[in-house]
């Protein structure tokens, strides 16, 4: 299993840290199995009672590995990591918190779209380009960033591909709160705690009422993992994504 997703628990707190630092945490294959496994293996835990996503200093993840997107481009196998890791968020049967600092591309945004609470760090920039590479918004964000956004935040988010600083994504109901980062993790790790003291039950029950209906939620990510995996092979995406694997830096 790869260590460039680090697991560690602290009391009833599981923490899934993307740890990838020289490829700004973009995520692999093998990245998305392991927090899909840590998020199912904690779920079954009762001495979970909450998940905690954390990156490294300057990146909270670039996205999915654009080299494993571009082998799909390509014809080749996509597998199916991705999915199973979007399908683990969409039911998750614990509250989720993160903290993001700094880059924050594609799942690095949406992912947060399932959290129960998100801090983020004056540094950050949330941003989806799905569009400007050929793609289309995935892990439930065109049914879910329209709810907290409105239908013109949305747009700007996900069709425009706009940034989104922490203060504009907290102003928007983006995110819970902004922190300076050498708060960042404590802040995380105290709301985290203060979930994990709740009485377990009241909190799913309540939580639960917020969240339905999944299946809803369900049937978008499919809809729109069906659109996304079409769009990969498009001359749109791979044009894109070799354009960013082929560039030259200066
Ligand atoms: N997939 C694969 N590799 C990625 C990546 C991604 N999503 N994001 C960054 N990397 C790699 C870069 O290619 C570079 O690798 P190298 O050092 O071997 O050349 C390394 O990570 C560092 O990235 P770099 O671009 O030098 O850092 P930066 O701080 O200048 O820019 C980003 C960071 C995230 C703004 C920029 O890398 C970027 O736009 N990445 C693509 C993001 C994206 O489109 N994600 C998919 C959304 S669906």
């Amino acid at each position: 299993m790869t260590d460039h997703i680090l697991i560690e628990r602290r009391g009833a707190v599981q923490i899934i840290r993307m740890n990838r630092p020289e490829k700004k945490n973009a995520l692999t294959r093998a990245m998305y199995a392991k927090m899909s496994a840590a998020l199912s293996e904690g779920d079954a835990d009762p001495a979970v009672r909450v998940h905690v996503f954390l990156g490294v200093p300057g990146a909270f993840s670039s996205g999915n590995d654009l080299a494993d997107f571009l082998v799909i481009a390509t014809g080749g196998e996509g597998g199916n990591e991705v999915w199973d890791f979007l399908m683990a968020l969409a039911k998750a049967e614990k509250p989720m918190v993160s903290g993001v600092d700094g880059i924050a591309v594609g799942i690095g945004t949406t992912l947060n779209l399932h959290c129960d609470l998100t801090f983020a760090t004056p540094r950050t920039l949330f941003r989806t380009p799905f569009v400007d590479l050929g793609l289309v918004p995935e892990a439930g964000s065109s049914l879910l960033a329209p709810q907290i956004l409105g239908r013109q935040g949305a747009f700007a988010l996900l069709g425009l591909g706009e940034g989104f600083s922490a203060e504009r994504a907290k102003a928007a109901g983006l995110i819970y709160d902004v922190v300076a980062e050498d708060a960042l993790e404590g802040a995380v790790l105290a709301a985290a705690a203060e979930i994990a003291a709740k009485p377990p039950q009241a909190l799913k029950i309540a939580r639960d009422l917020m969240r339905e209906p999944r299946e809803e939620l369900v049937a978008r990510i499919k809809l729109e993992s069906e659109h996304f995996r079409e769009r990969l092979k498009s001359d749109e995406a791979r044009a894109a994504l070799t354009a960013f694997m082929t560039r030259k830096k200066g």
